[in-house]
C-alpha cells in the first residue's frame, strides 16, 4: 500500500501562535470526518525498566493546560507514570493525512474533576472501573459476565463513587508537531516547542 497525500497542506504564513489553538482546529475536523474516534491517541510511557509501551486512550478533554485522559491509576501505564512522568501522544487521522504528536508531562487531575467526568459516564461504564482491576493477570477462565451481574444487582438503586483508583491525566505538552501528507513524500511538518514562557516554532524536513 502507498498512498500519495494529496488531501491538504499547512499554511505557514498563517500560523498559529498557540499550537493548541492548531490542534484543536484539527482535532474538529477529524471528527467531522471520522465516524469513528477521531478523539483516540496512542499514549507511549517508559517502563521502570526503560522499555517504552504503548497503548490507546481517549482523549477526554483539551484545554489551555494540555490533553486529559482518563484510565486506572493501579494500571501499568499508571505505574509507568508514577516513575517517569515524560510521556508522548500520536494521533492519526487517516482520512485527513493528519498526525500529531505530543510529548509532554503526566499529572493526576483533581479528585473533584475527576468525580465530574465519572459521574457523567454511562452506569455500565461506572461499574466497569469498579469490577476491573486494569492490567493484572487474571484466571484465563474468569467470566465478568457473573460478576457484572452481581454489582449491577448490588447497585441497582444506588449511586457509584468514583473509585479512587480510577481518575483523570493531564499531558501537559512541551513539544507538540503537526505533520500533514503531501505528494510525492514533501510532507508538510511543524514543531512547536514550550521554553518556559512561550512556543517556538520550527518547520521541519518531511
Ligand atoms: C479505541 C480504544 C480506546 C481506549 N480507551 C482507553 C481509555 O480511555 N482509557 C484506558 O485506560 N484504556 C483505554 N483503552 C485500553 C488501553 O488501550 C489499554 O488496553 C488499557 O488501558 C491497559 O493499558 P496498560 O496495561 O498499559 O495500563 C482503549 C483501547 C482502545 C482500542
Amino acid at each position: 500500500m502507498r498512498l500519495n497525500y494529496t488531501k491538504s497542506k499547512i499554511d505557514f504564513e498563517n500560523l498559529e501562535k498557540d499550537p493548541l489553538t492548531f490542534f484543536l482546529k484539527w482535532i474538529q475536523e477529524a471528527i467531522e470526518v471520522d465516524k469513528n474516534e477521531a478523539n483516540a491517541c496512542v499514549l507511549s510511557t517508559i517502563s521502570a525498566h526503560n522499555k517504552p509501551l504503548s497503548r490507546v486512550v481517549l482523549l477526554k478533554d483539551i484545554s489551555t493546560k494540555g490533553f486529559t485522559f482518563f484510565t486506572n491509576y493501579k494500571s501499568e501505564k499508571a505505574i509507568n507514570i508514577k516513575k517517569n512522568n515524560s510521556v508522548a501522544l500520536n494521533f492519526y487521522w487517516p482520512e485527513l493525512e493528519r498526525q500529531v504528536r505530543v510529548n509532554g508531562i503526566a499529572k493526576k487531575i483533581n479528585a473533584k474533576d475527576s468525580d465530574d467526568y465519572f459521574k457523567e459516564r454511562p452506569k455500565e461504564s461506572q461499574l466497569g472501573s469498579l469490577l476491573s482491576n486494569q492490567s493484572s493477570v487474571i484466571d484465563i477462565m474468569y467470566n465478568f459476565d457473573n460478576s457484572f451481574k452481581k454489582i449491577k444487582e448490588k447497585y441497582k438503586n444506588q449511586k457509584i463513587k468514583r473509585p479512587k483508583y480510577w481518575g483523570g491525566y493531564c499531558v501537559i505538552p512541551e513539544k507538540i508537531e503537526f505533520w500533514q501528507g503531501r505528494p510525492s513524500r514533501f510532507h508538510d511538518r511543524i514543531l512547536y516547542e514550550f521554553d518556559g514562557k512561550i512556543w517556538n516554532l520550527k518547520r521541519l524536513a518531511p
